[in-house]
Order: C-alpha cells, then structure tokens, then sequence
C-alpha cells in the first residue's frame, strides 16, 4: 500500500494544469483555465482547471476530479496506477507498506498485464529467434511486413505445438488462473491447462500506454477462423479499444488527424508505407467509445471504408456514431477491389493522402446515401424521414438537432414531420427526438428536494470558502445533521481534514469521497472558487437558514405523528415528552425566523 503522506506529496508536486496539458490545450480564464472536454465531444470549452485547488471539473458532461482521477479517467488507470505515474513523472520514489485493497486491486490488473507481456515477449522471441518461427516470418515477408515494423507492433508467432505458455507461467511464478483469465489457455481438468493460440501468427493488441490487453492470431492458410481473438478480460474490451492507438499516438499529434481502418495488416501496412496515424477497430463496427477514445488525441477523424455496398452501409451506419460522440467525422472511400493493406502497398503513400483528402464530412455522405437509397417519391421521403427521426432521437445538442433538421428540409422532408411530438402522429415510429418533453407542471417534491440538495451542495463548496461556517458546522453536530445521506459524509469528511492537519486540501478530501462523488464535489469548489467573499458569506447565511427549516420541519412532522400515535395508544407518559420536545421545537423555528429578519451586524 502507497502510504497517505506519499500520495500527498506527490498530489502536492504535482501541477494539475501541467498533467492535463499533455492531453488537452488549455487557456488561462481567470483563476482557472479552460479547454475542450476530452470526456465528451464538444465545440465550446467548459472544461475547467484550476491549479491552485489542483482540480478539474467539465461543466458539460460533469467529469471531474483531482489529478489522480484525471489519469484515471483518462487512461482507464487504477488509483494506485494513477499514483504510480504522476510519482514517476516527477521523480518521487514510492516505498510501499504492506498490501491493503488498492495494491490488492493494481496487484491483479499489474499481474494480468505481465503475463501479457510475457507471453507476448515469448511469441515475438519464437518469431523472430527459434526455427519454428521461420514460416510465420516467411509469411509476413510475402505480405510485404518487414522486421522493423513487425517489431514495432510486437508482433509474434505461437507455433502449432504451443508457445511453451504454459511452463512459463509456471516458471516465473505467475499464476495459471490470471492466464485462464485473460484467455490465453484453457483447463481440460483441474491439473491440465493448455494453450489457445497455437499455428497462429500472433497481434498484440495495446491500450494506448502501451500495456498489452489482448491479442488476435491469424492463420496463415485458409484455416477458420482466420482471426481468434482474445476474448473479454477485465483488460480487454473489444467495443471500446482501439487497435495500433499506441504506436499511432504521435503520428496522429503530428498530423492532427487519424485514420480508422477495419484490419490489423491494414494498420501495419499504412505504418509500413508512411502513414502513422492509423488505427483500426477489431472487426467491430466503429462505437461511440472508440470515437471518444480518439478524440482525445484529435477531433479529425476520417473513417476509410471499402469502397463496395458493405463499406457505403457502413459509413452510413457510422454518421449516427458520430453524431452520438458529437463529432462531425468524415468518411474516405477505396477502390471496390482494395483494402488499406492492399492500396497503399500498390500505390504508395501518396495516393493514400490523396484519397484521405478527398474525404467527405459524413452528414453529406449520410444525406446524399439516404436520398440515393429512399429516393424523392412521396414513400420515400417518409423512409427517410423516419431514418432520420431515430437519429435526432440521439443527439443531445440542440444546436445539431438545427443542423440535421435544416438538411432533412434540403431532401424535401417537412421540418413539421420530424418535430412531431412523440405518439401525436399515425405513424408507428416516433419520428422526434426523444428527449423528455417538459412536463407542464414539475411535481412540487421534485422541486422541493433540488431545492434542498443545491442548498447542501452550495454550503458544501462555501465551507471551504468560509472559515466561520465551516466552524460552525464543526461545532454544531445539529446542524450537521440537517445534511442529507449524500452530502453529510462530505461536510464530515471536510472537518475531520480540517481538524486533523489544520487546513483544507481539496485533494486530500475528494480522495476520501465516494468516487460518483468526485466530480460534483469538484463542480462546486469552483463554483465557490468564483465568488466574492460578502457573495459567499450571504449565501451561506441563506443556505444555512434553507437546512435549518428544512430540517425543523420534518422534525416536527415527525413529532406530529409520535404524538398521534402516544394519544392512540394512550400513553400518557410519552404523550408529555414528545409535547415538550415539540415546544421546544417550535422555539428553535422562531428564533430561526427572528435571525432571519434581523441579520447579524457583521457576517464575518
Ligand atoms: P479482415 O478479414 O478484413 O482481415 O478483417 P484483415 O485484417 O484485412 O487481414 P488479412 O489482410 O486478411 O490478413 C478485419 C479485422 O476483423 C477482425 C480482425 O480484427 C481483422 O483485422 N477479424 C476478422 C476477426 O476478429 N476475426 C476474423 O475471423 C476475421
Ligand atoms: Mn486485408
């Protein structure tokens, strides 16, 4: 276990705004800076930092945290594996005390990931150095991969008798269950494991730090399948990763651009023939997830299809992805008979650029598929208006609900048939977006309670800001009680910081919240953070007096109902106690409401 001291010292070292840098371009505001969200696509910046509180925070999609979490987030890291980066990021050296849960948890994912690594290190060493690998280095000859960028994509070969997996494990005492685990071998029974990749040559599939997360084989006859690949692992997650993203990263900053592709060749192909910033999906279709993963690295994303029925269907299907991820996309298109691979070894680089050049912005693609494909007949314009309806029901951002309206309304479909409230028309198909209408009248409760909780939430972000209320709330265990589930934990955790070191470090706070917590928690220290001190003194006043009323209120109720049933069961005894209780009660609310009317000559 990383011991506390040490986790603070490196959230101390470490500048926040100099960690979010390497992954999004920000701009000093004020007291904090800004930037694009690299957690969701957006145009306008409401992505927020501020160093001094060493947190970030999205105002757009509510990401948010401390560096750790930032890491986290952003490169699927564990809290220890997070903690380990930035400490070796800034030269801090991390002896461990013995093993509590998180180096548990970083103990098992690092396990998984260095049996990866070792058998990756075994495939590529039989490829390249053992006789057997022979034929595998033949064959990628013959499919013009040369040594360099089979190394640089750690290529491998796991021959038809097995690898030696298997003893391996064995031999450096790594366990045959985390193997089992990632897919690497199967059990005939409980002392027999064998190998699963065998006459294969063999992928490495990588997160974008490099780290091993599965891997595809390939046959080199005509054997099924042609493909295996490893199956779901608790590191590996075929719908969310991105193939080649590692050894692509720096081509991609270069050219602000990335290119995605279907194959593993065809990303080693391109790399081969000078373009490096190609990516590939597993087989997959493309998702959100995979879109969001590239964003981070550059909003240009072109998607090369094949130039065949199959590839325009699936450019078409990948708009919506698109807009789903809020981005805007283009696709590029191959001759019929090529694939990537097959392209750029016959025709080079350059007309690969120029191809990728030719790119178009995927809504045109998408509008004019749709006009060739439903045509201008009145049944049409119906299909197409109801394709189109089902995508509006997926984008969240107005300003594209505009967008794809006014270019359905260039294909003939009426803007009134697309705007049509949900279940008002004779059509089965809903063809509006389905965000939730506003309701005519929102129920008094929900109100009451958002009422309730932005009051908490603001007296959570001024106790950092207030020193006198922060005292209070230490002071009056009352008072603290007035908080919800939610935010109790958090007003608590903030004292008990304060009253342990003696100051406040945000960091060291959100560290001890619920993780669903870290982003809200982030959200309103900057929202403090920016205003001024007689603002903040007189909502705190106000915000307090909100609890307390709330508070009294469902006191009383509760004394109420006590009452009522000490009189139904005739208890005399109780019947005076919970009066008194009740009068007492009472008395706090009025002196409450003189508070109110008469503030106090000085707030602070
Ligand atoms: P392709 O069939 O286009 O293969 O599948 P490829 O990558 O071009 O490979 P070569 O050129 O035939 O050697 C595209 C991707 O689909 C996945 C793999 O990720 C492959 O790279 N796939 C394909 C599988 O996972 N399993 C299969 O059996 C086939
Ligand atoms: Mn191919």
């Amino acid at each position: 276990m990383i011991s506390q001291d040490k986790i603070a010292e490196i959230r101390s070292r470490a500048s926040i705004v100099e960690v979010i840098s390497d992954y999004v371009t920000l701009k000093k505001s004020g007291r904090n800076h800004m930037g694009l969200c690299p957690f969701h696509g957006e145009k306008t910046p409401s992505f927020t930092v501020n160093e001094e509180k060493g947190i970030y925070h999205c105002f757009g999609c509510h990401a948010g945290g401390g560096v750790f979490q930032f890491l986290m987030q952003y490169d699927h890291l564990s809290f220890p594996e997070a903690v380990e980066q930035l400490a070796k990021r800034y030269g801090i050296v991390i002896e461990r005390t013995e093993a509590g849960n998180y180096q548990r948890d970083l103990g098992e994912r690092e396990n998984l990931f260095r049996i990866n690594e070792r058998a990756a290190a075994n495939y590529q060493r039989i490829l390249f150095d053992h006789p057997e690998g022979k034929a595998a280095l033949d064959y990628l000859q013959r499919r013009g991969v040369d040594e360099a960028i089979a190394r640089k994509f750690m290529l491998g070969f796991a021959p038809q008798g097995g690898s030696g997996l298997v003893g391996l494990v064995k031999k450096e005492s790594l366990a045959l269950t985390d193997a089992l685990k990632l897919g690497l071998v199967g059990q005939r029974n409980p002392q027999q494991y064998y190998e699963k990749f065998f006459a294969r040559v063999m992928f490495p599939i990588a997160n974008a730090a490099g780290k091993i997360v599965g891997f595809g084989g390939r046959v080199m006859d005509q054997g099924m399948p042609k493909y295996l690949n490893s199956s779901e692992t608790p590191l590996f997650h075929k719908g969310s990763t991105v193939y080649g993203l590692h050894q692509a990263k720096e081509g991609i900053r270069q050219a602000d651009r990335v290119v995605v592709v279907e194959g593993y060749l065809d990303v080693i192909a391109l790399s081969q023939h000078g373009i490096g910033y190609a990516v590939a999906t597993l087989g997959t279709a493309l998702t959100v997830e995979h879109v969001r993963a590239l964003s981070r690295y550059t909003k240009n994303i072109i998607a090369l299809f094949d130039g065949d029925d199959a590839g325009l269907k699936a450019a078409a299907r990948s708009f919506e992805i698109f807009v789903e991820a809020g981005l805007l996309g283009r696709a590029a298109f191959l001759p019929k008979e090529d694939d990537p691979d097959t392209f750029v070894r016959k025709q080079g680089k350059d007309a690969v650029e120029k191809l990728l050049g030719q790119a178009v912005p995927m809504a045109d693609f998408y509008f004019s598929w749709l006009q060739k494909r439903f045509g201008s007949t009145i049944e049409g314009k119906s299909q197409t208006a109801s394709e189109i309806g089902r995508l509006l029901a997926k984008v969240t951002n107005p300003f594209e609900v505009d967008l794809l309206i006014r270019r359905a309304a260039d294909l003939g479909v009426r803007e009134e048939l697309l705007r049509r409230p949900v279940g008002s028309g004779a059509n089965p198909r809903p063809m509006t977006a389905s965000r939730p209408a506003p309701s005519a009248q929102p129920a008094a409760a929900a109100q009451n309670d958002n009422r309730d909780d932005l009051a908490e939430r603001s007296l959570v972000g001024l106790a950092l800001r207030v020193p006198p209320l922060l005292e209070k709330l230490a002071r009056e265990a009352r008072l603290r009680k007035c908080f919800s589930d939610k935010w109790g934990p958090v007003v608590d955790a903030i004292i008990l910081e304060w009253q342990e070191t003696g100051n406040i470090d945000i960091g060291a706070i959100t560290q001890k919240l619920p993780e669903q917590l870290n982003s809200e928690f982030a959200a309103l220290v900057l929202e403090a953070e920016n205003r001024s001190d007689a603002e903040c003194a007189k909502m705190a006043g106000d915000c307090l007096a909100h609890l307390q009323r709330k508070y009294l209120k469902t006191q009383e109720r509760d004394l109420r109902i006590a009452i009522r049933a000490a009189e139904e069961k005739r208890d005399e005894t109780a019947k005076r106690e919970r009066i008194l209780e009740w009068q007492d009660l009472l008395q706090e609310k009025r002196q409450l409401e003189r508070q109110r009317l008469e503030p106090k000559p000085s707030p602070r």
